[in-house]
């Protein structure tokens, strides 16, 4: 049933290529979630959507129901759009709680894949509010769960690698989005073996990252999640009425989201980009990044250097 329904999209597909509309596919309007770019996490091979979803700001609504409403419709077109990588922090205000009101209606079982953040000092208070987050999100445990910031790093990774063994997360990660945190990231990145996952800022703007911190993480195998990956939405100011690059059909690129992202996903060491928004069509626009071809290294110097000429 599932192979015939998959040939009949591709007819549908190869059928507005034809008629030349298959320009529409990228767009999200036809999304296969079959064919979505995804990256393996280096240590266990499991694979992941290369785009998946912040949280900051965009999910902090509080109890507003119509607030909320527009969440989950967020949420559902993310997942249906082949997402599951769901990134937040108890630094976010009510964004963890808002997620789990989400999850609850939506129950997206085993498609979501949570990530969230330890940011406390002590271990007491560490414990304590990650089993808090859990009960936000209406989940039994973690998949990925990251220290913040560094915040307290040497007391929180033993709880993890504890709570890792012991099959209540999956996953242990750190982050940063301080450039200033890069020399004690690369040292942690460095000598802690029970590392799974880093997160930090990569995007068009600001690369600082590829000088260490994504060759690190490739030499030790880290997956990576990217944050920030439109500069907290300042790429789009600074490219606001500019058109993109004739060029951009070449990699399947309909608008300024796209291109940014899949700038960001076609890096050899990143694993997965997260950016945050509070609105479907952009959820949409996004994730429809997922789709079609990426740029290759010299097209991604020709990114670079469209950007500084338009910006
Ligand atoms: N240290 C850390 O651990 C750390 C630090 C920073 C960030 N993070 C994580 O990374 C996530 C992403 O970073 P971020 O939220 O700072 O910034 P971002 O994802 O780079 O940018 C978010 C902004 O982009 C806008 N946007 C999203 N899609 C758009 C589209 N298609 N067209 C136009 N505007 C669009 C959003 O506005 P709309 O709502 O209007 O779409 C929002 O204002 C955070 O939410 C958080 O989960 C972690």
């Amino acid at each position: 049933m599932k192979k015939r329904l998959d040939q009949q999209r591709r007819r549908v597909l190869q059928g507005l290529s034809l008629i030349g509309l298959g320009s529409l596919a990228p767009l999200g309007l036809f999304a296969d979630t079959n064919s979505a770019i995804t990256r393996p996490i280096p240590k266990s091979g499991e694979q992941l959507p290369a785009i998946g979803m912040g949280s900051w700001l965009t999910f902090a609504v509080g109890d507003d129901p119509r607030a909320i409403a527009t969440r989950v419709k967020v949420l559902e077109a993310f997942f249906e759009m082949g997402g599951r990588l769901i990134d937040s922090s108890p630094m976010y205000g009510s964004s963890e709680e808002v997620i789990g009101e989400c999850l609850a209606r939506i129950k997206p079982g085993k498609k979501l894949f949570s990530a969230t953040k330890v940011w406390t000092t002590g271990w007491q208070q560490g414990v304590r509010q990650m089993k808090r987050s859990q009960e936000k999100w209406g989940i039994e445990g973690f998949d990925l769960m990251q220290i913040h910031n560094l915040l307290d790093w040497e007391t929180h990774i033993e709880t993890l690698k504890a709570w890792k063994a012991e099959g209540r997360i999956r996953y242990i990660g750190i982050t940063t989005s301080h450039g200033r945190r890069h020399d004690e990231l690369v040292e942690i990145m460095q000598n802690e073996a029970a590392l799974d996952f880093v997160q930090f800022t990569y995007n068009i703007e600001d690369r600082e990252a590829e000088q260490r911190l994504l060759p690190v993480a490739r030499e030790r195998k880290l997956a990576v999640i990217i944050n920030r990956p439109f500069q907290r939405g300042g790429l789009f100011d600074t490219t606001l009425g500019k058109p993109l690059p004739p060029w951009a059909k070449e990699i399947d690129c309909q608008n300024w989201a796209q291109f940014f992202l899949k700038f960001v996903i076609s890096h050899p060491a990143v694993t997965c980009a997260i950016p945050a928004t509070s609105r479907v069509d952009h959820m949409r626009e996004n994730m429809a990044a997922l789709q079609g071809r990426l740029p290759d290294a010299a097209m991604r110097k020709q990114m670079i250097a469209w950007y500084r000429k338009v910006s």
